[in-house]
């Protein structure tokens, strides 16, 4: 369904959002062609990336929740992508995570990865973040694409969550 981006609502996720974010999540899975595009998060999770310092931004369609797009900023090297890069040097600097992007798939194909992308980088550098790291399965060329266009350059392909993701990277 082509949709102006203006027609869409934009706005922050909250935790009165959650079931409609957790709708989203697992009608996205149960129809993507192979569950190793999208690793399903947690209830718990939704909720943390709901709060400060990181940010959840929704686009919604009328009452339907369209996508939502999150930005992640870890407290330790556990979640911080950008330990994971190689030859990059990042030492001392503030980083984040470009963790999630969904689309309803009747919303797809207008623009809306891309858009609320360039919405949490925003956000990233408010809070003075200066790398930030995604990563995306090899075989989700919709996803590596965008990511490509917003400006992320390829790192590395490593096994995550046992599965094969390609590793990305920008500096704000
Ligand atoms: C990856 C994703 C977010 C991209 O959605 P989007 O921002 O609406 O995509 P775009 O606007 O860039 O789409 C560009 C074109 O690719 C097509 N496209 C996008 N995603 C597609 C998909 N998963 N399968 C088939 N075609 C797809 C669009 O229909 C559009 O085609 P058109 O130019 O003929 O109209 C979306 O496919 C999605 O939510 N996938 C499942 C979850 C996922 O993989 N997330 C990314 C990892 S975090």
């Amino acid at each position: 369904m082509k949709i102006p981006y203006s027609e869409f609502n934009i706005r922050e996720c909250t935790e009165g959002n959650l079931d409609a974010v957790l709708e989203l999540q697992e009608e996205t899975i149960a129809r993507l062609p192979s569950e190793d595009l999208l690793r399903r998060n947690s209830p718990q999770m939704f909720l943390s990336c709901f709060r400060p310092p990181h940010l959840s931004i929704g686009a919604w369609y009328g009452e339907e929740l369209a996508a939502i797009c999150i930005l992640y900023v870890p407290e330790d090297n556990a979640e911080d992508l950008a330990h994971l890069l190689d030859g990059i040097e990042c030492a001392g600097m503030r980083t984040a995570n470009y963790k999630l992007c969904i689309v309803r798939e009747k919303y797809r194909g207008n623009g809306l990865q891309y858009h609320l992308g360039e919405l949490i980088e925003n956000e990233a550098r408010k809070q003075g973040i200066a790398l930030m790291c995604t990563t995306v399965s090899p075989d989700n060329p919709h996803s590596i694409r965008n990511m490509l266009s917003l400006g992320y350059r390829y790192n590395r392909t490593l096994e995550k969550y046992g599965y094969s993701r390609n590793l990305y990277y920008k500096f704000l």
